[in-house]
């Protein structure tokens, strides 16, 4: 019941959330595809995780203490929390916003309310910051305005979670697929007249419920799962380049010989399998 309410009114907000939204995420997109290197960095490529998820647990657990300083008389114990509080979440925010850039449709539009209410809440705290400082002692208003900037924050967060909890945003999409150790027939989607697997570009197969996407150099066989574990783009419509597949969705790089990813937005590897020449003609395959 509750959730349903909830979710009608993160729904009623589309109307200015598209709009806003389609406007930011551009904005950002430019500006991290401009620099990918800070994206990754900001992303958690070099982590394995989203860092943003890392370090939104921080601006929380700190500005909820501000509220027990305030409750218990404690000024300027409170103003420094205030402004390691209000810090951290400026820090979880850029990581929230590199995460941003690379979404699309639903959850892009959960996320762009997300970090509207984080930003809001954050010039609250901002506000609330310049009150205490410019008085000698910590003002009804100031305290006020950071006990609201909470509420908007747990508001916020609460958004968030449905970006990643109900959308899958940032979520490793093989994060159910098991691992298993049987060879299955593989069944690339082309061969030459000779039977071959053509050379030198990625070619789709099935292999039994997976799809994978190959690529033939000389002897070898490489082979990666075709969906990208950042948001599911398909790697076989993407391009090659000295042993690098690029997703065509976002642009991230996965390495073809065992799937490491060399560029984000994912943070996740690509799940990789050996393929060998199977008895009687043919190929099969099973997860590294
Ligand atoms: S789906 Fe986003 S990079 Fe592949």
């Amino acid at each position: 019941m509750i959730v349903q309410f909830l979710v009608r009114l993160m729904d009623a907000q589309d109307g200015w959330v598209k709009p806003f939204g389609t406007w930011a995420h551009g904005l950002l997109n430019r500006l991290f595809s401009w620099t990918p290197a800070v994206r990754d960095l900001l992303v958690g490529r070099w982590l394995g995780h989203p860092v943003h998820a890392v370090l939104t647990d921080a601006p929380i657990g700190i500005l909820f203490l501000v509220i027990v300083l305030d409750v218990v008389g404690q000024p300027v114990a409170a103003e420094i929390t205030l402004v390691v509080g209000i810090l951290s979440a400026l820090a979880a925010a850029l990581a929230g916003m590199a995460d941003y850039a690379d979404t699309d449709g639903k959850p892009r539009d959960r996320a762009t309310l997300h970090g509207t209410l984080m930003l809001s809440a954050t010039g609250l705290y901002v506000v609330s910051l310049v009150l205490r400082l410019a008085s000698d002692t910590a003002s009804a208003p100031a305290i006020g305005l950071s006990v609201v900037a909470f509420l908007v924050l747990s508001a916020g967060a609460y958004v968030g979670g449905d970006v990643v909890y109900v959308f899958g945003n940032m979520v490793n999409h093989h994060a159910f697929r098991g691992a298993g150790t049987k060879w299955i027939a593989l069944e690339p989607a082309e061969t030459t007249d000779d039977g071959a697997i053509p050379e030198g570009r990625p070619i789709k197969a099935k292999l039994g419920i997976n799809t994978l996407v190959l690529v033939r150099e000389g002897e070898r066989i490489l082979a990666l799962h075709d969906t990208c574990a950042h948001a599911g783009g398909s790697l076989s419509g993407g391009q090659l380049a000295e042993g690098v597949i690029e997703c065509p969705l976002h642009f991230s790089r996965f390495r073809m010989a065992d799937g490491h990813v060399v560029r984000g937005p994912s943070v996740y590897d690509q799940p990789a399998y050996e393929v060998r020449a199977r008895e009687g003609g043919g190929w099969e395959a099973r997860r590294r």
